[in-house]
């Protein structure tokens, strides 16, 4: 494209202003296809990140990446997958809302390891269910790693799913930025992390130890089926809730207990409280509500 076609889609692009029934058609589509609510004090945040996208591809207006968007004849309806990428909120960090990962290694993992054989379980199940870049799954894997090498018999099997592509990249390829890793332990940050290679000197990366312990998938949760064959002993779905209403966070619950073993623990954000619902869930916890053991 010559360059001063694209200055000018660039120019379209910054002055274009997306007209409040595109803007409702748009808030609309996100919250059937991935349940995130989008109200109007958001739009400011949507428009910015759909300007970014129409950057990508050269489209001046609103009205013309609808077109792309929605036209199946024009469109690419893997544009559905790069527009789901753009609206959501991939914040994270490693070991973050750190109470958790201590009552996994206090309580619930000591408890598995006293009933395994009674209630015939050789693996402890985990799913990490809105995983983003990986930190949240990484930072389960260290100290399910920590709790194997004190506890021979003890394995694991770390899930981990997000919606977005882009940030399941990231988290696959299991590569930071050293100054992402301050609440990673100097212990942990040796024992875990590698120099990645990379022409970055400050970026290291998750050892391959560790990195095959986790499988990563894209799922989105507004799909009916969970990609879940056996019950879990956990699950972490935590800062993700907060972004959907209130019947799809219900669903979501009920069957994420029905995915739980007897006695499994359902770890949400220190924000997304279940009160108020009906689970059937003991909290246990801040933030950890537990399946009754029968
Ligand atoms: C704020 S991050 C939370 C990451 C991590 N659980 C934590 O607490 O640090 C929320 C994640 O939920 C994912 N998400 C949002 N809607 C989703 C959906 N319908 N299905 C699957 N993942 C979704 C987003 O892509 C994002 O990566």
């Amino acid at each position: 494209m010559p360059s001063d076609t694209k200055a000018s889609i660039i120019d379209s692009i910054f002055s274009a202003k997306l007209p409040p029934e595109l803007f409702e058609r748009f808030a609309q589509f996100i919250r059937q296809r991935c349940g995130i609510r989008i109200d109007q004090a958001k739009q400011a945040m949507l428009e910015g990140r759909l300007r970014k996208r129409m950057r990508a591809l050269g489209l001046p207006t609103f009205e013309a990446y609808a077109d792309y968007l929605f036209n199946r004849k024009n469109g690419d309806t893997r544009e559905i997958i790069h527009f789901l990428d753009t609206v959501t909120t991939n914040k994270t960090d490693f070991f973050r809302e750190a109470p958790h990962f201590d009552y996994l290694r206090r309580s619930l993992l000591p408890e598995f390891m006293a009933q395994r054989d009674r209630r015939r379980v050789s693996t402890f199940r985990i799913w990490s269910a809105g995983c983003s870049t990986g930190e949240e799954p990484y930072s389960l894997a260290m100290v399910l790693n920590e709790f194997a090498e004190q506890n021979p018999a003890f394995s694991y099997a770390i899930l981990a799913t997000d919606l977005c592509v882009r940030a399941l990249a990231t988290a696959k390829a299991g590569i930071y930025d050293i100054d992402q890793l301050d609440d990673v332990s100097p212990e942990y940050r040796l024992k875990y992390f590698t120099a990645a290679r990379t022409p970055d000197r400050r970026q290291l990366r998750v050892v391959p130890a560790l990195r095959e312990h986790v499988v990563f998938k894209r799922f989105n949760f507004i799909t009916p089926v969970f990609p879940i064959r056996q019950p879990l002993q956990a699950i972490f779905c935590r800062n993700v809730m907060i972004y959907f209403d209130r019947p799809t966070r219900e669903q979501l619950i009920s069957r994420f207990i029905d995915t739980l073993a007897p006695g499994g623990c359902l770890f949400t954000g220190h924000s997304e409280s279940l009160a108020g619902f009906l689970t059937g869930l003991t909290p246990v916890a801040a933030a950890v509500y537990r399946k009754p053991p029968h």
